[in-house]
């Protein structure tokens, strides 16, 4: 696949915007879609800085079809990456029908878009929570049934299944669904990464905003787990092996051999919450301060990616180590202390 345009829809936001980085080093042309309810604009100059040019981008509401169709009609993309999307669990339980109309109907309105103006390459952002509490681990792609424990994870399910019957019935499309594991780690320039609105949920930007003192310990959520050193294991991904997976994927699409095609991006090995903590406290050069607390309800003991199938269909793996993640990170956090400026 030479030089292709393409939409990132989500662009600035965590993944979209290491993928548009990503892309842009590869040569493609780029235009971000972005509502910034999760997302600051001054993204888009911490891009443009690191590209050493202006990156396009529109302000739309995905779950409005009429400003969807208008994005893609001026922009004709030739490929659309779809990151745009609500993705707290616990708040996918709290409200649950804000998950649903979101994450569908900005689907529905960029895939009736592209119907409408001839688009038939898409990459969806996907996660392992699709994988529900009982797969076999490592997670393979051809598991089934899909099963997720929570509103956010069954939005994912329903659009995979969404898009795999309108693929069916859309000759041409070619879709990849990439599942993602535990994203972490940020641009090593430092000027682009994670940051989260409010308390983070998740574990690596927590550690990083206690390292920068904005918050005051780290709540190990149980240390009794059946894992070698008690805590659970995940399958931690940097960021940016995960923005090449995306470019990796959409350049596979014009080969890709079935209309849909699911894809693991995880590093294919479990890391535990005490191993990543002490990296990071490597990195920062001092213990941080971390207590042991009741387990959080929902969490798995331990899981990763079986990451054959990426490797093998679109010769990407992950590269990053955990010392580039907890690097990355602490680079990014440590100058932007308080994430990008408002
Ligand atoms: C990792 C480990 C926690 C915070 C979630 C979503 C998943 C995906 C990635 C979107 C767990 C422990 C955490 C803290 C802790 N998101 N932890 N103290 O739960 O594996 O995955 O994010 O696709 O869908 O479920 O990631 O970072 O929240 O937790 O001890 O303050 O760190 O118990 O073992 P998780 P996480």
């Amino acid at each position: 696949m030479g030089r292709v345009r393409i939409l990132v829809a989500g662009g600035a936001g965590y993944i979209g915007s290491h993928t548009v980085l990503s892309l842009l080093e590869a040569g493609h042309q780029v235009v971000v879609a972005d509502d910034f309810s999760n997302a600051r604009p001054a993204v888009l100059d911490r891009l443009g800085e690191l590209a050493g040019r202006p990156v396009p981008c529109v302000e739309v509401d995905l779950t409005d079809p009429g400003r969807t169709d208008a994005v893609v009609a001026e922009h004709r993309p030739e490929a659309v990456i779809h990151c745009a999307g609500l993705k707290a669990v616990g708040e996918s339980t709290d409200a649950p029908l804000r998950y649903y109309r979101t994450n569908l109907d900005a689907t529905f309105s960029l895939l009736e878009a592209m119907r409408r103006h001839g688009v038939d390459r898409f990459v969806f952002s996907s996660s392992a929570t699709v994988y529900g509490d009982h797969a076999p681990v490592p997670y393979l792609e051809t598991h089934t049934p899909l099963a997720a424990a929570n509103p956010y994870g069954r939005t994912k399910v329903m659009i995979e299944q969404v898009l795999t019957d309108h693929a069916a019935a859309t000759p041409g499309l070619r879709v990849a669904l990439l599942r993602y594991f535990n994203p972490v780690g940020a641009h090593p320039s430092g000027r682009i990464g994670e940051d989260p609105q409010g308390v983070p949920t998740n574990l690596m930007p927590f550690v990083a905003q206690v390292a920068v003192g904005r918050r005051e310990r780290l709540a190990v959520f149980g240390d009794d787990y059946d894992t070698p050193d008690g805590t659970c294991l995940r399958d931690y991904v940097h960021v940016v092996d995960l923005a090449e997976g995306h470019v990796a994927a959409v350049e596979h699409l014009d080969v890709q051999a079935t209309p849909v095609r699911a894809f693991n991006l995880g590093g294919g090995r479990g890391t535990s919450v005490r191993e990543l903590f002490d990296a990071f406290c490597a990195v920062v050069g001092r213990e941080l301060p971390h207590e042991v607390v009741g387990r959080r309800s929902g969490d798995l003991p331990a899981y990763w990616a079986d990451t054959t199938r990426a490797a093998d269909e679109l010769g990407w793996r992950a590269r990053r180590s955990l010392e580039d993640m907890v690097a990355d990170v602490w680079r990014w956090q440590s100058q932007n202390p308080d994430g990008y400026p408002a």
